[in-house]
């Protein structure tokens, strides 16, 4: 039997993998499909490793919902991307509040970093240590590290980082980075003077939350600038989503998108893996954030694989 890790491995690359968050941990039918590997080679916690859940106060660290997953992928055989370290959203509100001078605020992104990079050294094989930090013209996003730190404020992160966990791959990550375009360039200019800056940074992380029937056609060429830069490359939260109601032709478009955006990986050397944001409707973030949109994962809301399921197989 194969499953879509097993395609990817055949395929070259290090793993295909997916998000879950710890509520969903106790359905079976689900877990049993998660524990796969021959599935699933790589878990990401899709909330529990964020900052206002680790640390919710100054100094109060909360690793309990991280260490299940770590647990889980451990006792599967997965390896587990952590997600994230510094972030404007699902921040903790004593660090939103904005109320702290440059370099207390520098401490603070010290900090927590050095905590959370360093509870889990060794179990973690790439860190998003920043998340959408640009906006889609490519200006720097507000939020209180832009805004109070300035951008020097991603060099630091990855500079922590490294310290706290040599071996980990570290990752800028974002979305709408997926094809060409300033949000894209502006990811290319920064990682040269991150690199110009002798700063550790691995790999560039594309979201990748697509609109079925508008997928960029020109990924790979932009997976292929990023490359060049002496990075990896992986898409890191995959799901293409459906105006709903659903129709067998909107499935149909679906199966051809999945299939075309893991071409596009596939084709790229360095493009090292592949992560669904879930893989199943039933606990797709989706339909909470985009009133009308959904089915936007390869398995459907009973767990049964849709014709997305064989666009992934196909794209590999
Ligand atoms: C989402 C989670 O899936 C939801 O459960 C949560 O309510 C909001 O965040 N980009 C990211 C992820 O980097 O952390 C987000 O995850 C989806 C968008």
């Amino acid at each position: 039997r194969e499953g879509l890790s097993q395609v990817a491995k055949a395929a070259g690359k290090l793993y295909f993998g997916s998000a879950t968050d710890n509520p969903t941990l106790t359905d079976e039918p689900y877990i049993s499909i998660l524990s796969d590997n021959h599935q699933f080679t790589q878990i990401t916690p899709a909330n529990s490793m964020k900052w206002e859940t680790v640390e919710p106060q100054r100094g109060v660290f909360n690793f309990t919902g991280g260490d299940q997953i770590v647990a889980f992928a451990k006792k599967n055989g997965q390896i587990v991307r952590g997600h994230t370290c510094v972030w404007h959203s699902q921040l903790a509100p004593w660090v939103a509040a904005g109320n702290f001078d440059n370099s207390t605020l520098q401490q603070i992104v010290k900090d927590h970093t050095t905590a959370v990079v360093s509870h889990w050294k060794g179990q973690i094989y790439a860190w998003d240590v920043v998340n959408e930090i640009f906006n889609d013209d490519g200006t720097w996003r507000p939020s209180p590290f832009s805004d109070i730190i300035g951008p020097s404020f991603v060099e630091l992160a990855f500079r922590t980082a490294h310290k706290a966990d040599p071996n980990a791959k570290l990752y800028l990550n974002d979305y709408n980075i997926d094809g060409l375009g300033p949000k894209s360039t502006a990811v290319v200019n920064l990682v040269k003077s991150l690199k110009a800056a002798k700063a550790p940074i691995h790999g560039i992380g594309l979201q990748a939350h697509m609109i079925s029937g508008s997928i960029p056609t020109d990924i790979k060429q932009n997976i292929e600038q990023f490359t060049k830069l002496g990075v990896e490359v992986a898409i890191t939260e995959l799901d293409i989503r459906i105006t709903l109601p659903v129709t067998p032709e909107k499935l149909e478009q679906q199966k051809k998108d999945y299939a075309a955006v893991v071409a596009a990986c596939n084709s790229v050397k360095g493009c090292i893996g592949v992560t669904v944001w879930d893989f199943t409707d039933k606990y797709s973030w989706i339909p909470s954030v985009f009133a009308g949109e959904g089915d936007a994962l390869p398995w459907d809301k009973d767990l049964v694989r849709k014709p997305a399921y064989d666009g992934i197989v196909q794209g590999f």
